[in-house]
């Protein structure tokens, strides 16, 4: 009830205004999502890679339906890329990109747009040598994702994909995209879904995403393994050691901010551990969805605000 409530605000200007508006502490925000500045992003990204960790950078921003900004998207990604090769860190850190925030939702040409947008920003990746992974939304955009991901793939191999467990379509779509090469992000899923296409229980959805693991694992491709939950996290470890894999061959991923000494036990292991960073002003929707994924995390930003 309250997932769902906080999910339907993340959509609404309404609670957008309400929330962006309120006193809160920029610590509560700062928790998930360290930076507003493209400085603040790089000095995270140093620091974790410093540490031994890996970094997926996601500039934040989606639901674009205006082109200058999808532009402006893009420019963005081709500088945090140009900065990341200046500051040595290209062989720790990649990007993420919301084909929304790209164009995807521009009415009749948003997918055109969103593949040449998104084509630009890997240009730009595979000049600086690194890799770029496309975010999953919500089921609506599925197939134009995915479709766009095979595009891109024709030239680019290494594009990623995330894949969300929750979907009833996905232990499908894990067996499509297990072959040589294929580097997939499997998460559980953070939208609002109807239960026609998506299981609702925890359960359901915890059982999907280890029919989804055994699949990416026993497959050719490249597992990340997106998740916090340690019983995902020991599954995964122990089907990648059944598979044979060596650890270069898979990787565990995290959002930045959330079980953090758990993801350098991971790191320190001898495991390819990547931490998402998200950074920039637009963070109302993302925050919003970390809220929804805990209770916890709401009580501690009702307490913000009242304890200021
Ligand atoms: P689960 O929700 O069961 O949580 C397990 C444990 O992790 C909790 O008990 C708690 O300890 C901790 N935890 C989880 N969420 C927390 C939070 N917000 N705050 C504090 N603690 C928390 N989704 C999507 O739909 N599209 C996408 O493209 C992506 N991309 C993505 C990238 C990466 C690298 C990650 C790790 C996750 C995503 N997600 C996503 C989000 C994902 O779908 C999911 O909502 C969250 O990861 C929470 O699910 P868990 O697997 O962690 O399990």
């Amino acid at each position: 009830m309250l997932r769902s409530t906080l999910l339907a605000a993340s959509r609404s200007r309404l609670a957008r205004r309400l929330v962006e508006g309120a006193p809160l502490t920029r610590s509560v925000v700062d928790r998930f999502i360290p930076g507003a500045t493209l400085d603040d992003a790089l000095a995270v990204t140093g620091a974790l890679a410093a540490d031994g960790r890996y970094v997926t950078l996601d500039h934040l921003g989606e639901d674009t339906t205006d082109i200058h900004q999808a532009t402006a998207t893009v420019d963005a990604y081709l500088r945090l890329l140009r900065r990341l090769d200046e500051a040595g860190l290209t062989g720790r850190a990649e990007v993420s990109v919301k084909l929304s925030a790209v164009g995807q939702f521009l009415p009749d040409i948003g997918e055109k747009v969103a593949l040449d947008n998104a084509r630009r920003i890997c240009e730009a990746a595979a000049t600086v040598g690194t890799t770029v992974t496309l975010d999953m939304e919500d089921h609506t955009t599925t197939d134009s994702t995915l479709g766009i991901l095979r595009e891109l793939r024709a030239d680019f191999p290494w594009v990623g994909a995330v894949l969300q467990a929750y979907l009833r379509r996905t232990e499908g779509d894990c067996r499509d995209l297990a072959g040589p090469g294929s580097r997939v992000r499997l998460c559980k899923g953070a939208y609002q879904e109807p239960a026609s296409v998506a299981f609702a229980q925890k359960s359901e959805v915890d059982l999907s995403y280890v029919r989804c693991l055994k699949v990416l694992m026993a497959g050719q491709g490249y597992p990340m393994v997106a998740s916090h939950d340690p019983r995902m996290i020991a599954i995964a470890a122990k089907l990648a050691h059944q598979a044979g894999r060596a650890a270069d061959s898979y990787e565990f991923q995290m959002l930045y901010g959330i079980r953090d000494a758990e993801q350098r036990r991971i790191a320190d292991e001898g495991n390819r551990m990547r931490v998402y960073l998200p950074y920039g002003d637009e963070w109302y929707g993302y925050f919003m969805r970390r809220l929804a994924e805990r209770p916890a995390n709401v009580a501690f930003f009702l307490r913000s605000l009242v304890t200021r």
